[in-house]
């Protein structure tokens, strides 16, 4: 054979290969058994073989390729790959329907999906390859594991659409999988995987390709990141078309036209979800039209027009063994149970916060009651209560103690605060836990600086204060157990690398009371400099939005005390970096993360709360435009009082309109009144 025919035989053995592939694993209807598959398989890898330049990287034969990864790189999501917002009942998901049409004027059907307990994953397509997968990472920046996700044999390596897209959903281990791998693991004495979405997370976070190829993972999609294909206007269309691209999506989606036909899918779900071959933890509703998708927007961390119901948790029986008390960064001390270790919605749960006194005494938590427990939002393990049947004679009230367990100082009761503190500003606890926090993943992220490094740090007495972390040496650091040359060095390299971090990692890692992560970024974009908020005063602080007067208080109280003036100039000689490096505010707002953003509006008729110009002027500074006469190009119609023609018009083109009510609301929202 020459190669002009090799080539020839090598195509349509893969046009047949993928289209075999395709019915088998996206949509469950195979048309030749399995020993066809894998001979005409056999017969392309001989072809590739004997002609290796005709290897693409698309090829059927290529889904296991090339040697273990040293690790994985970055990646930027030109969209944001956010996360929903949750549903617990019933009544959320009526609140959430009605927030929705206030919305929009148009009628409102809703898609409902299943929750998918995996992770959520994006795949980039161009000229038809799939070119790079990742993992949502936090929202803006992901991990790229194609080479992984290429040996799910669900995700086409090559489609016929040829315009750049981009297709997000979830990769998961199927129930057979991972009872498969977990039984393997058994037999060779491995730790075994508490539930299938940390199966999956851990298979995807392998360096070599060909443990990912063996764990059996599948995916389904359900969205779209940046797209450059053919538009639709429905998420139902939306389904439709990604299936007719050959993505494998879940059938059991249904649209909705009323809440009372979304809570009877959601009653109905929750009753089969055990016999689904894979792992849901709820389900997700979206609003079917797009255009009201675009109407809603989105908050800071969610859009408004979908959510998340979960499923209740589980709860199990249990003995507390013990209460452990520590002391955090801010000296509170919180009382732990110790639990008899049992299984809870998949993982084994054996110690769950009591969070405060206040809260032992009303549910009677005593040591050694059986206790019924479960995990909040599926994650965080809690004493639900006591039966107290099962409580022996005798059994003593549990009591917080009058002294810190670590430092020995009497605690106090801070007026106002359930909570007991131990307001030694040196107690070694809080120091510590001080640090724990400052290197943590939303702060400075200094990997290979976890709790037990610090531990040691602090006991050889290497690190008292933050700025110590930045003094730091190769030789000091060599003489601590367990540091090779190679983790010192990495370490080295993640400090260094956290001087450049933008000013609100430094600004949450700080530690500031009440001064979140979300907090630290708000202040951060609006005073773009250490120096600049250090010299705020307090009006200028509550002036901002989402900054409420006890932060306010809380930073111009932190920023006066000598102590930290004097660690922020060290910080400074040490080359950590004290500026905003994110986009500018303007640039937020005009971004589309406002309603307003990139609208055309149109105001009509008589307002009562705000005159015209400044509603206009609102309207621009979340970055809208206003105009004077209504046209299909218009978005949004703010009528008010007696509007005549403008409204006659917006309503025979369908545009959206809002009443000066949900306009206000709107502001707000966006934190558009001061
Ligand atoms: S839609 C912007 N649909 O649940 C909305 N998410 O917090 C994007 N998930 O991060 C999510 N099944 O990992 C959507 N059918 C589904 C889903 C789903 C599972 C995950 C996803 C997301 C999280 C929502």
């Amino acid at each position: 054979m020459d190669k002009l025919q090799a080539q020839e035989k090598i195509d349509s053995l893969r046009t047949l290969l993928n289209s075999y592939a395709h019915e088998y694993y996206v949509l469950d209807k195979p048309s030749v058994p399995d020993s066809e598959y894998d001979e005409k398989l056999a017969e392309l890898r001989q072809l590739e073989e004997q002609f290796p330049d005709l290897i693409t990287t698309d090829s059927p034969t290529q889904r296991v390729g090339g040697e273990p990864l040293e690790g994985f790189q970055k990646v930027q999501h030109s969209i944001p790959m956010l996360s929903l917002g949750n549903a617990f009942n019933e009544q959320d998901l009526r609140d959430f329907a009605r927030r929705a049409s206030q919305g929009t004027s148009k009628p409102l059907a809703f898609v409902c999906e299943l929750k998918i307990d995996g992770l959520a994953i994006s795949l980039t397509y161009e000229d038809g390859k799939f070119v790079r997968g990742a993992t949502r990472g936090d929202g803006t920046t992901g991990e790229d594991i194609t080479s992984n996700l290429r040996t799910i044999k669900s995700i086409p390596l090559s489609i016929k659409e040829k315009r750049k897209i981009e297709v997000r959903g979830e990769a998961y281990m199927p129930h057979k999988s991972f009872l498969a791998l977990n039984k393997l693991r058994e037999e060779n004495g491995e730790e075994l995987f508490a539930n299938p979405r940390n199966a999956a997370a851990g298979s995807l976070r392998q360096l070599d390709p060909k443990i990912a190829a063996s764990r059996n993972l599948d995916v389904f999609l359900y969205g779209i990141g940046e797209w450059q294909g053919d538009p639709v206007s429905s998420h139902s269309e939306r389904l439709t078309q990604l299936k007719e691209l050959g993505f494998r999506t879940n059938p059991e989606w249904k649209k909705c036209e009323s809440v009372e036909e979304v809570l009877e899918y959601v009653e109905y779900w929750t009753r089969e979800r055990p016999n689904l071959p894979y792992e849901i933890d709820g389900i997700v509703i979206k609003v079917d039209d797009l255009d009201t998708q675009e109407d809603l927007g989105f908050t800071v961390k969610s859009p408004r027009w979908a959510i998340a119901y979960k499923f209740p948790a589980e709860e199990v029986v249990t003995k507390l063994l013990d209460i452990e008390l520590s002391v955090g960064r801010t000296g509170v001390i919180t009382p732990t149970a110790i639990l008899n270790p049992v299984k809870v919605a998949g993982t084994t749960v054996q110690r769950a916060s009591l969070h405060n006194e206040d809260l032992i005494r009303a549910k009677d938590i005593r040591i050694g009651d059986t206790v019924v427990i479960k995990k909040a939002g599926d994650i965080i393990p809690e004493v639900v209560r006591v039966i107290p049947e099962k409580r022996e004679e005798d059994v003593l009230e549990f009591h917080m103690p009058t002294e810190c367990p670590a430092c020995g100082s009497e605690l106090v009761r801070l007026e106002e605060e359930v909570a007991l503190r131990c307001i030694n500003p040196s107690c070694p606890a809080q120091l510590q836990e001080g640090l724990v926090h400052f290197v943590s993943r939303n702060a400075m992220n200094i990997d290979g600086l976890g709790e037990k490094v610090i531990n040691q740090l602090f006991q050889e007495g290497l690190i008292h204060t933050i700025a110590d972390i930045y003094r730091l040496e190769r030789d000091e650091l060599l003489k601590l157990e367990r540091m090779g040359e190679k983790s010192v060095d990495n370490l080295l390299k993640a400090i260094d690398a956290s001087r450049e971090n933008s000013l609100e990692r430094l600004l949450f890692g700080l530690g500031i009371r009440f001064i979140g992560a979300k907090a630290a970024k708000t202040l951060a974009t609006e005073f773009e400099t250490i120096d600049k908020l250090q010299q705020a005063t307090y009006d200028e602080l509550v002036a901002v939005d989402e900054i409420g007067e006890k932060m306010a208080d809380s930073i111009v109280q932190y920023f006066s005390e000598q102590e930290v003036t004097d660690l922020i100039q060290e910080l400074k000689e040490l080359q950590v970096n004290m500026e905003y490096k994110g986009p500018k505010r303007s640039e937020i707002v005009a971004d589309g993360s406002s309603i307003f953003a990139g609208k055309t509006i149109v105001l009509t008729g008589k307002m009562e709360q705000m005159s015209r110009p400044e509603a206009k002027e609102r309207i621009e500074a979340l970055g809208g435009t206003v105009t004077g006469s209504v046209s299909k190009k218009t978005d949004i119609v703010i009528a008010g009082e007696d509007a005549g023609s403008k409204y006659d018009k917006a309503i025979k083109l369908g545009i959206t309109i809002w009443d000066e009510e949900q306009f206000m609301r709107m502001l707000e929202q966006e934190g558009g009144v001061a």
